[in-house]
C-alpha cells in the first residue's frame, strides 16, 4: 500500500522527470504499482480513512508523483450531477496513455487544480482543451481503451498527462493568472 510519504512534492526535482513508456505486456511489478496507485486515490476519498493516514484527497496520480519514472497514471474521478449528486466513477489504471485529438476551444477550472505533489494550492486559471480523446492500455479492464472526454475528467487526464512530461498544472497558467481565457468553458 502506499504512503503519504511515498509522494514527492514540487520540491523535488525528480518531478521535472521525463518519463518512459511502458513495456508490454504489462509486467506484474508495473501491474501492481498502477492497481497501488488507484487503491491511494479511492483511500484518499474517504474522508474518515484520509484523515488517519493523513493524505489529502486525489483523483489523478502519476507514477512519477511515486518516484518511478513510467507513463502510467491512475484515474478515480467521480462523476457528480447538477444537483451535486454522485453518479458513478471514472476509473482507469492508465498505461502508455496519449492524447490522439482535442477540440482547440480552451476550457478550464473555475476553483483552479491541485495536485498531490504541489503541497500548497497555486490559484488561478489553467488554460486546457475542453475535449480530448486519449487512447491508452487500461490495467483495470486489462484492455486497450479509447477515452472520449469532456468537461472534468477531460482536465484530469490532461493534469496526469503532462506529468509525464515534467510539466505541473502552474507551469500553464498565464503570466496573469487571473487574466480571462477568451472563448473558454468554465467547469465548476
Ligand atoms: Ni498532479
Amino acid at each position: 500500500m502506499l504512503k503519504a510519504t511515498d509522494i514527492i512534492d514540487d520540491t523535488n526535482p525528480l518531478i521535472r522527470t521525463i518519463s518512459e513508456p511502458v513495456e508490454l505486456p504489462l509486467s506484474d511489478e508495473d501491474r501492481q504499482t498502477v492497481m497501488d496507485m488507484v487503491d491511494y486515490l479511492v483511500l484518499s476519498q474517504d474522508e474518515e480513512k484520509a484523515e488517519e493516514l493523513n493524505i489529502r484527497p486525489g483523483v489523478g496520480l502519476a507514477a512519477i508523483q511515486i518516484g518511478i519514472p513510467k507513463r502510467m497514471c491512475a484515474i478515480y474521478s467521480p462523476r457528480v450531477d447538477k444537483e451535486g449528486e454522485v453518479t458513478g466513477v471514472d476509473q482507469y489504471a492508465l498505461v502508455n496513455p496519449r492524447i490522439i485529438s482535442y477540440t482547440p476551444k480552451p476550457s478550464y477550472l473555475k476553483n483552479g487544480e491541485g495536485c498531490l505533489s504541489v503541497p500548497v494550492d497555486v490559484e488561478g486559471k489553467v488554460p486546457r482543451h475542453a475535449k480530448v480523446t486519449v487512447v491508452g492500455y487500461d490495467a483495470i479492464t486489462d484492455s486497450e481503451v479509447k477515452i472520449v472526454a469532456r468537461g472534468f475528467l477531460s482536465i484530469v487526464l490532461q493534469h496526469e498527462l503532462d506529468h509525464f512530461d515534467g510539466i505541473l498544472y502552474y507551469d500553464r497558467m498565464n503570466e496573469d493568472p487571473n487574466a480571462p481565457i477568451p472563448d473558454a468553458i468554465v467547469i465548476d
